[in-house]
């Protein structure tokens, strides 16, 4: 029977749940798979987590050098997340010939062609199931399972604590506050909650996908990525008069054959479409194939066991002689389009004094943008003489309604920033 010696760095919720479902799961995977998965070295700078999960001092250690320059190791398994070390942990792993696995989006967002280079010179493997969506097999299944197609677009809801967030302001009405504090206290969101709620986390996701997608690595600085800090309770409200929800949508999708849009930001999308009905801490992905057509992906993108389920598919994988497709196709895309470039739909919230020729001064400058409006509603005043007026537009240029709403948050009656959210028909 192989033997496959593992060794584990870092002993967060993931890692202790690899270390307790790998000893659950050893026998059964030796019958199914005829793999013993040995773990060999376990690290992690906290020493007192030798004593707490009562492992033998011969395998723990708080130096990760003692793991990757373990000749008898063949995995590393590094999950302690960040850039350093993680950086220098997979590579010097990939150097001396082992594989890899991680589940560190925004390691692999960041260095995802200087990572794949240096495992292709050293014939060494790593993978990634876990750095996305949890438990859904969403790179297994872009890399494998739509090997044969042409993907037009990706468009996914990656962040399980932005979601919660919107799902509870939405359902239940409470504030963006109160609905971040119990996403903490839950614990999917990350340590940095900022990460999640600016975008940023669904951002480092979404370069994964779009590079297994369409081949091409988009870095941070090329991806429009806005957050779900300033939604409202009264957009929310607002939008589900309309029909819509509002959801944080990453998206990647062809514009044409060469051109990519790559952008994260909350986006109106109507009630009736599936990706509506995604609530809670749940992921979804929805990609559109030239063969395949419409397929949507749904599933936990967070928790203990769901990642440990892809951290351990991902070992059963490597345990496997036959070289697995190893990544990537080559893309087609040789531009990025710029968020400015971009057609989109709008919902727009302006709060201004209620008073005649209001609307005229802003549709005028909407109209001088070339700016075609699709709906007007006014709401109930909300204090003194301030009334919201809500838009929905056509499809317009994103440097027309950027520069636009420039012009019109100087004029007088114009009381707060204006709110802007796209909109879009899936
Ligand atoms: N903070 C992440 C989320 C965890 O909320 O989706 C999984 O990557």
């Amino acid at each position: 029977m192989k033997k496959i010696n593992i060794g584990l760095i870092g002993l967060g919720v993931i890692g202790r749940g690899v270390l307790r479902i790998l000893s659950q799961k050893r026998k059964f995977f030796k019958k199914r798979y005829n793999v013993d998965f040995n773990i060999a070295k376990v690290c992690d700078k906290n020493p007192k987590l030798r004593k707490k999960l009562n492992l033998s001092p011969k395998i723990f250690t708080t130096k990760f050098q003692e793991v990757i320059n373990n000749d008898n190791i063949n995995v590393v398994i590094e999950l302690i997340g960040g850039i350093n070390p993680a950086r220098d942990i997979v590579l010097r792993s990939l150097n001396s010939g082992k594989s890899v696995i991680t589940a560190n989006k925004a390691l692999l967002a960041q260095d995802l062609l200087s990572i794949l280079k240096v495992a292709s010179r050293n014939k060494s493997r790593i993978r990634f199931e876990a750095s996305v969506c949890g438990g859904i097999p969403i790179i297994k299944s872009l890399r494998e399972g739509l090997s044969a197609d042409r993907i037009d677009s990706l468009i996914g809801i990656i962040n399980g604590t932005s979601n919660y967030i919107l799902s509870k302001m939405t359902g239940e009405g409470c504030s963006f506050f109160e609905a971040l504090l119990e996403a903490k206290k839950r614990g999917f969101a990350e340590r940095n909650p900022s990460l999640d709620i600016k975008g940023f986390d669904s951002a480092h996701k979404l370069s994964i996908l779009a590079f297994l997608a369409f081949g091409k690595h988009v870095l941070q600085k090329d991806i429009f990525v806005k957050g779900i800090d300033e939604i409202s309770p009264l957009d929310i409200k607002y939008a589900r008069e309309l029909g819509l929800v509002i959801k944080l949508l990453a998206i990647a999708k062809k514009s044409n054959k060469n051109v990519l849009e790559v952008r994260v930001h909350p986006t109106l999308i109507s009630e009736d479409h599936l990706l509506a009905s995604v609530g809670g801490v749940f992921n979804a992905v929805y990609v559109k194939g030239e063969l395949v057509d419409d397929l949507l992906f749904f599933g936990k993108g967070a928790g203990q066991l769901p990642t440990v389920s892809a951290i351990l598919s991902d070992l059963i994988d490597l345990s496997y002689e036959k070289k697995s497709i190893d990544l990537f196709q080559k893309g087609l895309i040789k531009k990025i389009k710029k968020i400015d470039d971009i057609r989109s739909k709008y919902y727009i919230r302006f709060m201004v004094i209620d008073k005649p020729g209001v609307l005229a001064k802003i549709s005028g400058i909407l109209a001088r943008r070339k700016i075609s409006i699709a709906s007007v509603t006014q709401k109930e005043r909300q204090r003194a003489k301030i009334v919201p007026v809500v838009m929905l537009t056509h499809d317009v240029r994103g440097r027309d309604i950027r520069v636009a709403l420039e012009e019109i948050d100087r004029l007088a009656i114009i009381k707060k920033k204006t709110v802007v959210i796209h909109r879009e028909e899936l």
